[in-house]
């Protein structure tokens, strides 16, 4: 988990209720109290109050959340600041950024790969965009600032997108912010604190124990003439806020202490069993495939350049590689009776071998009163069909091959056959033409599905055919 970010997420809907004063502190105690422990702060808002906290006089800052968003490695982002306290620099390009950017998890892979180590905080806007979803769900400590009855209210948005999404809720706390001391009331409910207290509790929300008080000395901190903002370890020592963020610093130290495996290290981990995952799927497909030719019988791998085709059964029985030029010369055989030795043989072969080259071949015999017939079909990538031609297999049922198309039904034989040596029924075949140098990257995990995708489209042309 060395590798891996602790991540603390300051959310609530309501503005206004001490978000950033809470994050931009937090990150100054936690630096503190320890030392040897990497702490950065990052904001989804655009009032660079982080940044004038923690940016260096002088400081030549590059890049901000929005690269890293967009994909940028957080690392390199991440600049040292005041207090050697790393910060991302704010954007304010971030309203935009919604239809672009994908996924409620899309954050929590961010920092799962960013190699950003310690404690990572984020401050949030008063909303609970896409953005601020990303970074509930990146967190493994959310604090949801309340001061009034109104935040509390609004804190039931965020535990319900907690619900939708099935995700434990044992990440969320509520604190209790600026606290007006010398407000009391009569009854049970003697405080503020006590108040809001009690009607977390009520609707079944964890509240942290300790509350940060409403101070004067607090809120000039960032009223400065020189536009800086001064951290309260700093410049306000003497109140009770400085004791209350020391002891929230204190207990989010333990916690990281406690939690030997971060959501960032358990993504990470997700993410690194899916591609294996991914790897066998592919090292299965490899496995999977023929070694020789089907129409020429020869070994793929003494002439693996001359790979050009790949085919696939509609069952996924049978799969493999096949030459080029045995598939074009088997296709001129097919479709216009010409062999080598036929006249104006070149010319047709390379019209036949340009457009194999370009389109998936589809190959479907079916019996017909007691005679074979091929549907041979042509389809564009996007799975329109081009071409057609129905053929009449004579000698095929019998095992008779003559000249011409010895080829296709070797290939047919090969391909199709099943129980007894007849072809397997309603089953077809597609040749898919392929990067000869790179023959095996269709079986890649998006290449395959791509393909696959091909093969549905094409068997449902195939259908609806026969249906007619
Ligand atoms: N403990 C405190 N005592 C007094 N004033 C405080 C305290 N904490 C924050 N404030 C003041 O309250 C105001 C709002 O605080 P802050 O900006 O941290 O809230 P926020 O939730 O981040 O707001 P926004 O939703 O606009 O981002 C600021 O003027 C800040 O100085
Ligand atoms: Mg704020
Ligand atoms: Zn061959």
């Amino acid at each position: 988990m060395q590798q891996y970010p602790y991540v603390i997420t300051i959310s609530s809907e309501k503005g206004g209720v001490g978000k950033t004063t809470l994050a931009s502190n937090l990150a100054v105690y936690l630096k503190a109290m320890r030392e040897d422990l990497p702490v950065t702060i990052l904001s989804f808002d655009n009032h660079f109050t982080i940044d004038r906290m923690f940016e260096l006089k002088g400081q030549k800052v590059s890049g901000t959340v929005h690269e890293m968003l967009m994909g940028a490695p957080a690392r390199d982002l991440v600049h040292t600041g005041q207090y050697c306290i790393g910060y991302i620099p704010s954007s304010n390009e971030l309203s935009d950024i919604h239809e672009r950017f994908k996924g409620p998890m899309t954050l929590t892979r961010i920092l799962a790969e960013s190699g950003i180590t310690g404690i990572v905080i984020i401050d949030t806007r008063p909303d609970l965009n896409i953005l601020t979803q990303n970074a509930l769900y990146a967190a493994d400590q959310v604090l949801i600032p309340v001061k009034d009855m109104a935040s509390l209210e609004n804190c039931k948005n965020i535990f319900a997108l907690f619900d939708q999404r099935g995700m434990d809720k044992k990440s969320l706390a509520l604190i209790p912010c600026l606290i007006d001391e010398r407000i009391k009331f009569e009854g049970v409910f003697k405080d503020q604190k006590t108040l809001l207290r009690a009607f977390a509790a009520n609707r079944g929300y964890r509240c942290l124990d300790i509350f940060i008080s409403k101070s004067p000395k607090v809120e000039s901190l960032n009223t400065n003439p020189d536009g800086k903002i001064y951290p309260i370890l700093t410049h306000a020592r003497g109140t009770d806020v400085h004791n209350q963020f020391s002891e929230i610093a204190r207990d989010l130290l333990g916690n990281l202490d406690a939690t030997p495996e971060s959501r960032s290290f358990l993504y990470a981990r997700w993410l690194a069993e899916k591609e294996d995952k991914k790897k066998e799927a592919y090292l299965a497909r490899l496995e999977g495939l023929a070694e020789r030719c089907l129409i020429c019988g020869a070994l793929l791998a003494e002439r693996p350049e001359g790979r050009g085709f790949y085919y696939e059964t509609s069952d996924r029985a049978r799969r493999g590689f096949l030459h080029t030029d045995c598939f074009a010369d088997m296709l001129c055989a097919t479709l216009y009776g010409m062999t080598s030795d036929s006249q104006a043989f070149g010319a047709a072969r390379a019209v036949v071998a340009e457009k194999a080259a370009k389109l998936v071949s589809l190959l479907f015999p079916t019996m017909v009163n007691g005679s074979y017939h091929m549907d041979f079909m042509q389809f564009d990538s996007t799975g329109e069909q081009l071409f057609q031609k129905e053929l009449v297999l004579s000698g095929f049922a019998e095992g008779r091959f003559d000249a011409v198309n010895d080829s296709l039904y070797l290939l047919l034989n090969e391909a199709l056959s099943g129980y007894e040596g007849k072809p397997r029924e309603g089953v077809w075949l597609a040749v898919h033409p392929v990067d000869p140098g790179h023959p095996e990257s269709v079986l890649g995990e998006e290449r395959y599905r791509a393909l696959h995708h091909m093969q549905v489209r094409v068997g449902e042309t195939v259908q609806s055919a026969m249906l007619r």
